[in-house]
C-alpha cells in the first residue's frame, strides 16, 4: 500500500471518529432562523400528505438523500452498509463518501460497493474537485477512472464535492483551485449521468450556482454553514498532528460560511434542481428547507448518530423524520412537496439579514403566499 492510501484510510476514520465523538457543528444552526406559518384551517387530511418526490427523475417516499459520508477504510463497510439497508428501506436517496481511496487501494472497493446490495433509490458516486486538477505531484483523477467508480456502484449521478474550506485546515490538504470549473464541465460532457456539484459545509452563492449551471451541471447541493464544521473537524486532526498553524486556522475559519437557508435561497432563484445539506437534523428541518425552495434535503450527521447505534435506531430516525415532515405538511396545508415549496415560510433574525443583503424579499416569502 502506498503513503497516500495509508493516509487516506487513517483520514477516512478520524473523520467519523471524530464527528460522533466532538463538538463538531456549527455555533448556529441557522434553520432556528425559520418558521413555517400555520394553517388553523387545513382543508386536508394527515392521510391525503404524501411526501413522494422524485429526485432527477428517480422516484423518492421521502424529499431526503444521506449525504456523502464514508467508505475507504475498513469500519466503513459496515456502515454503508447500514445506511444503504436504511435508504432502501424508507426510499430516500444515498452518496457514498469520496471514492478516491478506491482508487489509491483497491482493496477498498467494496466498502463502497455494498450499497450495491440494497434497492436504494438514488445512489450518487461521489470525487473531491481539488483531486480533477493536478496537486503537487499527485495526478489528478481521469474522467475514465470518474466513470470507473461511477459504474463500481452503479451510480445514478456522479457528485462532485467542493471543499475547500476543509482542504485549507488541513495539513496535508490540496489547496489548488484553478481549473476546476474546467474540469467539472469536462467530466459534464463525457459522463453518461447527471453531475452534481455539492459543498461540504460552506455554502455557495448564487453566482457560483449560476457558474456549476452554466458548466452543466443538473444539480446542486448547496451544502451551507449549520452543521459539521469541516474547519472544527480538521482541527481536531491538526492538534494530533502538532501543527498550530493548521489548529489557528480551524479556529479562525469554524464558522465560515454562508448558512445553508441563504444558499437554498440563492439556489431557488435559479433554473436547477437544489439538494439543501447542512444542519438538518429533522423533519421539521427538512420542511422549512422545502418551502425555502430545496427539492430535497441531505443529511450526514444527523443519519450518522444513529447509524452508529444500530439498525433500529437508524429506523427509528427515519421513521420519526417521516412523521415530523408529513406533520408539518398537514399543518401547513400542503398535500404534496410541491404545494410545501409554495407555503409561507418566515425568516427571522442574522438569516434574514443575509438573504435582505443579497436582494431578496424575505416578506414577499410569506405575504404573498398567504392563500
Ligand atoms: C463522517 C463524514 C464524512 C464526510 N465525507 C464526505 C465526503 O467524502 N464527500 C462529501 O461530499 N462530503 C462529505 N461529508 C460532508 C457531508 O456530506 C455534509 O455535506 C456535511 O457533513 C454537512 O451535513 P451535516 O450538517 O448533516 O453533517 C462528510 C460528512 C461526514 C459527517
Amino acid at each position: 500500500m502506498t503513503d497516500d492510501a495509508e493516509e487516506t484510510i487513517q483520514r477516512k476514520g478520524d473523520h467519523v471518529d471524530i464527528i460522533l465523538n466532538d463538538d463538531v457543528q456549527a455555533k448556529k444552526n441557522a434553520w432556528e432562523d425559520v418558521n413555517l406559518l400555520h394553517e388553523a384551517l387545513p382543508e386536508t387530511d394527515l392521510d391525503h400528505v404524501t411526501t413522494q418526490t422524485p429526485l432527477l427523475n428517480h422516484p423518492l417516499e421521502l424529499p431526503v438523500m444521506v449525504a456523502s459520508m464514508t467508505g475507504g477504510y475498513p469500519d466503513a463497510e459496515a456502515i454503508n452498509e447500514r445506511l444503504a439497508k436504511a435508504s432502501a428501506k424508507h426510499g430516500v436517496g444515498m452518496g457514498v463518501g469520496s471514492q478516491r481511496a478506491m482508487l489509491e487501494d483497491p482493496d477498498q472497493a467494496s466498502t463502497y460497493t455494498v450499497i450495491r446490495e440494497h434497492d436504494v433509490p438514488f445512489v450518487a458516486a461521489n470525487i473531491g474537485a481539488p483531486q480533477l486538477i493536478p496537486q503537487g505531484d499527485e495526478d489528478p483523477i481521469t474522467v475514465d477512472q470518474a466513470k470507473q467508480l461511477v459504474n463500481a456502484i452503479d451510480a445514478d449521478a456522479l457528485i462532485v464535492h467542493l471543499n475547500y474550506l476543509q482542504e485549507i485546515v488541513q495539513p496535508e490538504g490540496d489547496t489548488k483551485a484553478s481549473g476546476v470549473i474546467d474540469a467539472i464541465e469536462q467530466l459534464v460532457t463525457e459522463i453518461p449521468g447527471p453531475v452534481i456539484a455539492k459543498e461540504t459545509g460552506a455554502g455557495m452563492h448564487r453566482g457560483t450556482i449560476k457558474r456549476l449551471v452554466d458548466a452543466g451541471c443538473a444539480a446542486v447541493d448547496v451544502g451551507g454553514l449549520s452543521g459539521t464544521t469541516f474547519a472544527a473537524v480538521e482541527r481536531i486532526r491538526a492538534e494530533s498532528a502538532d501543527s498550530p498553524r493548521h489548529v489557528g486556522l480551524g479556529d479562525r475559519f469554524r464558522d465560515w460560511g454562508i448558512p445553508t437557508p441563504v444558499a437554498v435561497r440563492e439556489g431557488a432563484t435559479l433554473d436547477v434542481n437544489v439538494i439543501a445539506t447542512g444542519g438538518v437534523k429533522n423533519g421539521v428541518h427538512v420542511a422549512r428547507a422545502i418551502a425555502l425552495g430545496a427539492d430535497a434535503c441531505g443529511i450526514a450527521s444527523g443519519a450518522l448518530a444513529p447509524a452508529s447505534e444500530g439498525e433500529e435506531a437508524l429506523d427509528a430516525f427515519f421513521e420519526a423524520l417521516r412523521s415530523e415532515l408529513e406533520t408539518a405538511m398537514f399543518l401547513t396545508g400542503a398535500e404534496t412537496i410541491g404545494e410545501l415549496q409554495k407555503r409561507p415560510v418566515m425568516v427571522r433574525r442574522e438569516t434574514a439579514a443575509w438573504l435582505r443583503r443579497l436582494g431578496h424579499d424575505v416578506d414577499a416569502l410569506v405575504r404573498e403566499r398567504i392563500r
